[in-house]
């Protein structure tokens, strides 16, 4: 233990925030299982309303990390959650073990993206109650280690996750490309089923790594969305982004349904929830989905068109839930009572 920690005393305590975000030209594929180094660029939007808040306390008398997750001991998630923990201990020199509280205010593993704000949350209360003092970039790379989607949550507004080149993956990180306010779009999340997924993501790339025929042309396809999505966003253009975001979407399942044994993501819900929002667009109304890997369909819309949107997503059977939110800033430290205070 350095002289520096020893003299701040106690337990080493922070709660930071992060948002989920929601890619709009997917990820899906890793090179690098244990670094988590993806086959391809993506690219998202980080949400407002729906976030996660964790406390981190490294205190001396601990010997194990314990996690409280919505309130319950969570144990699936721990070794994740310590793998982390322990990239930055090594980086702070300290062994202390931390108690780690955190909560979101949606539900957890059901396709609402809980282990990008989670993981992006966590490592950053790690960093500020060590007193790290990491770059944002190399947040993003930590948080990269333990959920690939995390490392774009350290970000708001509209976030690239670069492929990389490097074998350690230390170039395999998120950037800004576009701040909320500058073109802020809206949000309507269609929650069609509450229930866990049964195949994680991770499980699920690697299926259709080893499996899909169309994992080649996957690959081969990504960049050219990406500059079209990119360029889309700079041009503020609503009608390019919805149609190479869509088609991102639709691909991704694609190649996934055709992994043997296909993955099928989607409920019934979830396909009229799309139909839904294809039949508005054909209305005139600027709206497109995507969904990921869960039953979820997300509605990304102009702000002026949000309300008719929910009140359309809302009426589509099977829809349990409608929650609207507009984009979101970066992950962020927070006052430790503002935790207490929810
Ligand atoms: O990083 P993970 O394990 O949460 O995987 C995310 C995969 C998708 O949500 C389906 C796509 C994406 O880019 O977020």
């Amino acid at each position: 233990m350095t002289a520096m920690l020893e003299a701040r005393g106690g337990a080493l305590r922070a709660v930071a925030q992060a948002q989920p975000n929601i890619a709009l030209i997917k990820y899906w594929g890793k090179r690098d299982i244990a670094l988590n180094l993806p086959v391809v660029g993506s690219l998202s939007i980080t949400l407002d309303a729906l976030w996660t808040r964790t406390e981190v306390s490294f205190e001396p008398e601990l010997t194990v990390d314990r996690l409280l997750l919505n309130g319950r001991e969570e144990t699936k998630q721990l070794r994740r959650a310590t793998a982390c923990l322990d990239l930055l201990r090594a980086r702070a020199g300290v062994d202390w073990r931390a108690q780690i509280v955190s909560t979101n205010n949606f539900p957890t593993g059901a396709g609402l993206a809980s282990s990008a704000s989670g993981f992006a949350a966590l490592a950053l209360a790690g960093d500020a109650a060590l007193g790290l003092g990491l770059t944002r970039a190399e947040l993003s790379v930590l948080a990269r280690r333990c959920s690939g989607s995390a490392a774009r949550s350290i970000f708001g507004g509209y976030v690239e996750w670069a492929l990389g080149q490097r074998a350690d993956g230390e170039d395999s990180v998120a950037r800004p490309i576009l701040d909320a306010e500058a073109w802020p779009l809206s949000v309507v999340v269609a929650i069609t089923s509450t229930a866990e997924k049964e195949i994680g993501s991770t499980e699920g790339m690697n299926r259709t790594a080893e499996t899909s025929p169309f994992q080649r042309a996957w690959i081969d396809t990504q960049e050219a969305d990406l500059a079209e999505a990119r360029a889309a966003i700079i041009a503020r253009d609503f009608e390019r982004l919805a149609a190479i975001s869509e088609h991102s979407c639709l691909k991704m399942h694609a190649l996934a349904l055709a992994a043997r044994p296909g993955l099928l993501y989607w409920n019934g819900a979830t396909v009229t929830a799309m139909h839904c929002v294809r039949q508005l667009r054909a209305q005139g109304v600027p709206v497109f989905f995507t969904i990921d890997a869960g039953p979820q369909l997300k509605a990304v819309c102009l702000p002026s068109a949000a309300a008719a949107v929910a009140a359309a997503l809302r009426a589509v059977p099977g829809v349990l839930n409608v929650v609207e939110t507009g984009l979101g800033g970066d992950a962020c430290v927070l006052d430790v009572p503002e935790l207490v205070a929810e």
